[in-house]
């Protein structure tokens, strides 16, 4: 489908020159370089970390492109995806004056950014069984606004998008559609990166947060059209990724074994913290789940969390937010962690409310 980027882009944009680096004007490794203010004896560390990463992360590019089947060329790499979305409100929108769209309950942060970015939300809420509605999406649409965000596994909700409502609406859109796939590994679905060659609208975020287990890292994954990720990499700062982390994701990616291994123990205790809570009666309802938390419905919600506090087990109170009333998101943590959170659940409520 033909879509010209160019419109969307905030103007002042259009002609920007981005910084230059001296790593930019010559890609080899070998020679003497005395080009970048760098402290040629090493570093302080064991290892050395005193020449500059690579601006572009390309090795590591390329080994990203072969397990998600995409081009090189259609990768961005952010520091954690949470640089991906703050970019795209300052490529696309244009402060106090564009909008995007948000689909609450979701993930805070689009409204975070859009907030900094001084641009306008409009929230279309997800019907009761956390789907899109998007004919109200579309009618909320007008020439100010610029993206939609849909979070598929949605956080905090845990279930999976309808992979047609979200086709419309990149169909049917004329700004850009957000897929943030970050729980996509503990899911059956198919990634929209199968669809990044059909529409140059579309944008794909994955992160190796979650399932991949290097949260610390702060390493996230945007994939869409290669004039889309030129856009990004012109306005990054010059080395947002680390060497360090770039070097020790490159390794990590070569265990793709490892990372299978992992999320097939989370899947399985998932499914263990489902069963124990399915058999306590006052558990009101457990959420449909294709990610790595269940969300879950029970009486009291915030006095138990306050408790569960007291019992050093921490979880994300949801149950002040719109459709999560009642509702507390709770990790898949190990084995003993997941018994220990519901030994903990069964006490409070047999302390607290005779249960
Ligand atoms: C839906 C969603 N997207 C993105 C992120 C952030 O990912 P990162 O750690 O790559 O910034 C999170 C983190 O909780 C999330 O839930």
């Amino acid at each position: 489908m033909k879509f010209d980027l160019t419109p969307l882009l905030r103007p002042h944009l259009v002609n920007l020159q981005p910084y230059t680096s001296a790593r930019d004007e010559y890609t080899g490794k070998e020679g003497i370089f005395l080009d970048a203010n760098e402290n040629p004896y090493g570093s302080v560390t064991d290892e050395d970390f005193n020449r500059y990463p690579d601006p572009y992360q390309l090795e590591l590019k390329a080994e990203i492109a072969k397990i998600k089947q995409v081009k090189t060329s259609q990768i961005f790499l952010g520091n954690g995806s949470d640089e991906a979305i703050d970019l795209l409100f300052r490529a696309f929108c244009n402060p106090g004056k564009d909008n995007v769209i948000l689909l609450p309950p979701t993930y805070g942060m689009y409204e975070v950014s859009a907030g900094i970015n001084d641009v306008e939300t409009r929230k279309i809420p997800l019907t009761a069984d956390f789907q899109l509605q998007p004919d109200l999406i579309l009618e909320a649409v007008d020439q100010h606004t610029k993206i939609i965000f849909i979070c598929s596994p949605n956080n905090p909700s845990g279930n999976k998008v309808h992979r047609e409502d979200i086709l419309r609406l990149i169909r049917e859109f004329n700004g850009l559609v957000v897929v943030d796939e970050a729980y996509i590994d503990f899911s059956d679905e198919p990634s929209f990166t199968t669809h990044l060659s059909d529409y140059k609208n579309l944008l794909v975020m994955q992160t190796f947060s979650k399932a991949w287990g290097l949260a610390s890292l702060r390493l996230g994954m945007a994939f869409a059209s290669k004039e889309l990720i030129k856009i990004l990499n012109r306005i990054k700062p010059p080395y947002n990724i680390s060497g360090l982390t770039q070097q020790t994701v490159l390794a990590a990616i070569k265990n793709v074994d490892k990372v299978n291994a992992m999320i097939a123990d989370i899947l399985q205790e998932r499914e263990y913290l489902r069963t124990e809570l399915a058999q306590l009666d006052y558990i009101e309802k457990i959420h449909d789940t294709h990610a790595n938390f269940l969300l879950i419905k029970m009486p009291n919600a915030s006095h138990v969390y306050d408790d569960l506090i007291e019992e050093k087990i921490i979880v994300r109170n949801r149950s002040k937010v719109q459709l999560c009333e009642e509702c507390l998101r709770v990790t898949v943590g190990t084995r003993p962690e997941n018994e220990a959170f519901i030994q903990a659940l069964k006490k409070i409520y047999a302390e607290s409310f005779n249960l």
